[in-house]
C-alpha cells in the first residue's frame, strides 16, 4: 500500500502568523483516494497558476475552472450524470426547477414572440410568462394537451416555443408528445419538455416513438433526483450544442448556478433514483386503485388508468412507468370544505407542496382556479368536484391506505 505523502513544509508554516498559517497551509490531501461517491469541491474563488491562464480560461470554453459560478468538479459531475440520465449530451444546473424554466424562457423568447403552453402546465411557468416575460412584450397562447391535431391552428408567424409536460400538473393528462413535436418541427418551433414527472426514468425524451425528440428537457431535480425533500435544484438537458451554448450564456450572464453542497446531495441520491421511482410508482398505483373503488371518489387521475386522458399516449411512451403522483376528484356532493377537512384529517400524509420525497404529501385544489383554466372553465373530461392531489412517499403502503380510509370518514 502506498503511503500518503504529507506535503507539510514546517518552515513555511512557522514563518507566518497563526491566521496566515491557517489559510495558506502547505498540507494537501493525497491523491489516489477513491470512493463510491465523488469528492465535493467547493469554491467561489478558483486559484490560477499564472496570469496567462487567468486571462485565457473562460466559461465559454467548457470545462475550464475559472470561478465557482462557472462550475466546479462537483457541478460538472452532476451535469454529466443528469445528461446521461435523460439521454442528452449537455446539461446546465439552476438553483430550482423554476429557475431552470426561467433560463429557458429568457433565452428563447424575444420581444414580440409568442409561446405555447398546455392548460395543465406547472402553474408558476404560466405566471412567469404572464408577469415577467409579458412585460417585455412576449405573449402566450394556452393549448389543449389532448388535441395535437389542433395545434397548427394556434401557431402564428411569431410563435417560437412549445412547452410540453407529460403528465401535466395536477390533472395528469398525458399528451401525445410525438404528435406535438411533429407539428412544432413543421413550424420551426423549439420544443421543451418539463421532464420532472418522467425524471429520466419513465422514458427518454430524446428518443420518443416515431423517432421524435424534444430539443430540450427541463427537470426539477428537487423531486425524484434529490429524493430527500430537502434540496431545491433544476436542470436543462439537450443534445443540441448551439442551444446549449445560448442557454449557458444566459445562465452565466444572469449569475445562475448551484453550490457544491447542494449538488453533492443530489449526487448522493442518484444511485437510488430508479428503485425509489419504481417503489413510489407501485405504491401510488395500489392506492389509486383502492381509491377508485371508494364510493366517495368520482374520478382518479393517473395516466396508467385506462379511463385517464392520454392513457394511450402514456402506454406507447412511458414503458409502463409512472411517477408516484395522482389526483382524485370527489363526488360533486362533497364541498371544498369537506375536501379540506379530509386532507387535514390525514395523519401520515402531510399537507405540503412538492413530490418525489420520502414522505407522502397531499394538496387540495380548486379545479376552476387552476392556472390555464380560462374563466373558471373546467375541461369536459373532468368531474366538477373537489380535487385532491397525492404524492406517494416510501412509507408502507398498508399504513398509507389505512390513513386514507380513516380520513375518508370525515366525508359523511
Ligand atoms: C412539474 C413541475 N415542474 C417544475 C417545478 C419547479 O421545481 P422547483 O420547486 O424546484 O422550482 C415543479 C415543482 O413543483 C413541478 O411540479
Amino acid at each position: 500500500m502506498s503511503k500518503p505523502v504529507k506535503k507539510t513544509n514546517q518552515s513555511t508554516v512557522k514563518s507566518h502568523g497563526q491566521m496566515t498559517n491557517l489559510i495558506h497551509h502547505a498540507y494537501e490531501a493525497p491523491e489516489g483516494f477513491d470512493a463510491v461517491q465523488p469528492a465535493i469541491h467547493k469554491a467561489s474563488t478558483v486559484i490560477f497558476p499564472d496570469v496567462a491562464s487567468m486571462h485565457t480560461r473562460n466559461w465559454r470554453l467548457g470545462n475550464h475552472y475559472s470561478y465557482g459560478l462557472h462550475g466546479t468538479p462537483t457541478t460538472f459531475t452532476l451535469q454529466e450524470r443528469i445528461a446521461t440520465l435523460e439521454g442528452g449530451l449537455h446539461c446546465l444546473l439552476a438553483p430550482s426547477g423554476l429557475a431552470a424554466i426561467g433560463l429557458i424562457n429568457l433565452t428563447l423568447l424575444n420581444q414580440g414572440d409568442e409561446v405555447l403552453i398546455p392548460h395543465n402546465v406547472y402553474g408558476p411557468n404560466l405566471e412567469m410568462l404572464t408577469h415577467i416575460l409579458g412585460r417585455f412584450g412576449v405573449t402566450l397562447c394556452v393549448y389543449d394537451p389532448l388535441q395535437p391535431n389542433l395545434l397548427h391552428t394556434l401557431i402564428k408567424p411569431n410563435t417560437r416555443l412549445l412547452w410540453l409536460e407529460a403528465a401535466g400538473s395536477v390533472t395528469m393528462e398525458f399528451p401525445d408528445l410525438s404528435a406535438f413535436i411533429k407539428v412544432a418541427r413543421a413550424h420551426q418551433l423549439v420544443t421543451v419538455l418539463d421532464n420532472t414527472w418522467g425524471a429520466g426514468v419513465a422514458f427518454n425524451a430524446f428518443e420518443l416513438p416515431d423517432g421524435q425528440s424534444v430539443d430540450l428537457t427541463m427537470h426539477a431535480l428537487t423531486k425524484y433526483p434529490s429524493g430527500g425533500a430537502d434540496v431545491l435544484m433544476g436542470s436543462i438537458v439537450t443534445r443540441d450544442e448551439a442551444l446549449y451554448k445560448r442557454l449557458k450564456a444566459t445562465q452565466q450572464w444572469m449569475g445562475v448556478n448551484v453550490a457544491a453542497n447542494d449538488a453533492e446531495l443530489v449526487l448522493r441520491s442518484l444511485p437510488t433514483l430508479t428503485v425509489r421511482y419504481t417503489a413510489q410508482d407501485q405504491s401510488a398505483r395500489t392506492l389509486a386503485t383502492w381509491l377508485a373503488s371508494r364510493p366517495e371518489v368520482a374520478q382518479v387521475l393517473h395516466p396508467a388508468f385506462p379511463d385517464s386522458q392520454g392513457h394511450d399516449a402514456w402506454l406507447v411512451t412511458a414503458n409502463n412507468r409512472a411517477a408516484g403522483l395522482f389526483s382524485i376528484i370527489l363526488k360533486p356532493e362533497y364541498t371544498a370544505e369537506q375536501a379540506n377537512a379530509f386532507c387535514e384529517r390525514l395523519s401520515l400524509f402531510k399537507l405540503g407542496y412538492s413530490w418525489g420525497g420520502p414522505m407522502s404529501l397531499v394538496v387540495p385544489y380548486h379545479l376552476s382556479a387552476l392556472r390555464g383554466m380560462k374563466n373558471g372553465e373546467v375541461p369536459k373530461h373532468l368531474v366538477n368536484g373537489a380535487l385532491v392531489r397525492f404524492s406517494i412517499g416510501l412509507e408502507d403502503v398498508a399504513d398509507l391506505q389505512a390513513d386514507l380510509e380513516q380520513a375518508l370518514g370525515v366525508l359523511v
